[in-house]
């Protein structure tokens, strides 16, 4: 480096903890991971897209539902302090809150594709011509599993009955009215729309009321997966009609690797006979469920779609995630996160000009989340990740074969760790000369 550019780097650093100062967040409450390299004692996690950071509420909240049980065994049920039989419902108002939904439309349980399928047992319905499942191209390939697997379910070829939407040619990323244009003229041959509310790779925040309405105008059940978008970006799925979605804990909801999912269902499907759904005893109405009758009564609520116990030493993680987002709000996230975003944007807009970097996450912020996925044009994503890693403690991820994805997440990360991601990346992709 030259004294011009350490100088530079100087006062850019300075800055960037000038707007810490102003603008701090709530990384007091995290468990923030050590550096594994380069010069400061923590790591910049930018992978919370991925795997959110531990709260340090979490433990003790934890330790505390383990007592119970160590104290009362099955009496826990009933006599804990948060009794086991109800503990769903704890968090049942702050998960409706986060995802903007009524609070008889939300429930958390198992795991994010495992509840899109239960999700698709109700509403994946092939009928005549309206066969086909509409996903996009980069769906989380999970997701493209899990539809491929319904369609073979239903004895179709899952290469005709899967539609992948692809953005325009030399574009990055799908444009609505072209989503809208196609759910106008093939409408009536799709059964189910079902695509990501953020998209994982790119980070494009889908216009979800604009593509929901044209899919249900066609005819179609519109549902969303929202891994990438609860806890990231505001919500609000009862009013958009949305018919249902569904998504994980992990990563913005920092409850722990494989936490719990979360799912809506509208209200307009509660207590519909109609519809098929796979039960348990805990599908049956909560008055009913000790009756030991051998027919369900299910509430007309998306609790008919729940069908075991729920595991609580799961959900206690979820439990204190939700209140922390109550005690903070997602309109206030949403705003930080705008900044910090922002703040990152414009760093690496410097950083990539004259490097073989380039972002592909949306500009305009009302369609992106936290995240930047920045695609590279040599090497591969995965050594370019470990090099962060191990040179700069700068923790980031890797999607093969070209694209490393950062996420400043509103709750913990800083205008510091933003920094250092450009500098990272400054000092370990050569510039063209
Ligand atoms: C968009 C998306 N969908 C589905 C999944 C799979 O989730 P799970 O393993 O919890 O079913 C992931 C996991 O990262 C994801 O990012």
């Amino acid at each position: 480096m030259t004294t011009n550019e350490t100088e530079r780097a100087r006062s850019a650093e300075a800055e960037a903890l000038r707007l810490d100062a102003a603008d701090p967040g709530h990384r007091h409450l995290f468990h923030v991971p050590p550096a594994d390299g380069g010069r400061y004692p923590d790591s910049a996690y930018l992978a919370g897209n991925s795997l959110g950071l531990q709260p340090r509420a979490t433990r003790t909240e934890l330790l505390a539902d383990l007592d119970a049980w160590s104290r009362l065994g099955v009496e826990g049920h009933l006599e804990a302090e948060r009794p086991w039989l109800p503990y769903h419902e704890l968090l049942t108002a702050p998960a409706a809150r986060l995802v903007g939904a009524l609070p008889t439309e939300t429930v958390v349980m198992n795991s994010l594709t495992v509840n899109l399928h239960l999700l698709m047992v109700s509403f994946y319905r092939p009928a005549g011509e309206r066969t086909r499942i509409v996903i996009e191209d980069t769906a989380f390939p999970s997701d493209s599993y899990a539809v491929r697997s319904q369609a073979r379910f239903h004895g179709l070829d899952p290469d005709t009955a899967v539609v992948r939407l692809r953005p325009r040619p030399g574009e990055e990323n799908l444009r609505t009215e072209d989503v809208t244009a196609f759910l106008a003229a093939e409408g009536h041959t799709v059964a189910l729309v079902l695509l990501g509310g953020v998209n994982y790779l790119t980070g494009e925040l889908m216009d979800i009321p604009a593509i929901t309405a044209a899919g249900r105008a066609a005819g179609a059940v519109v549902g969303w997966d929202l891994a990438h978008a609860a806890g990231n970006v505001p919500l609000a799925l009862h009013d958009w009609d949305v018919d249902f979605a569904a998504w994980c804990s992990y990563k913005y909801l920092n409850s722990g690797p494989g936490a719990l999912g979360g799912v809506f269902v509208h209200e307009r499907h509660h207590g519909d006979d109609a519809l098929p759904r796979y039960e348990g005893w805990w599908s049956t109405a909560a008055a009913t469920r000790f009756e030991m009758t051998p027919v369900s009564r299910p509430p007309a609520t998306v609790e008919a779609w729940q069908i075991s116990n729920p595991p609580i030493f799961a959900m206690g993680p979820v439990r204190t995630s939700l209140e922390l987002f109550d005690s903070v709000g997602m309109a206030a996230l949403r705003e930080r996160s705008l900044r910090l975003t922002g703040y990152l944007e414009r760093l690496l807009d410097e950083v990539t000009v004259d490097r073989p970097l380039t972002v592909v996450t949306p500009r305009d912020p009302r369609r992106r989340g936290c995240q930047l996925s920045v695609r590279i044009g040599e090497g591969s994503a995965n050594e370019l990740t470990k090099r962060l890693r191990h040179e700069h403690g700068v923790i980031a991820d890797a999607r093969e074969p070209d694209v490393v994805r950062f996420a400043p997440v509103p709750l913990y990360s800083t205008y510091h760790d933003c920094w250092r991601v450009a500098d990272a990346l400054s000092a370990t992709v050569e510039a063209s000369s």
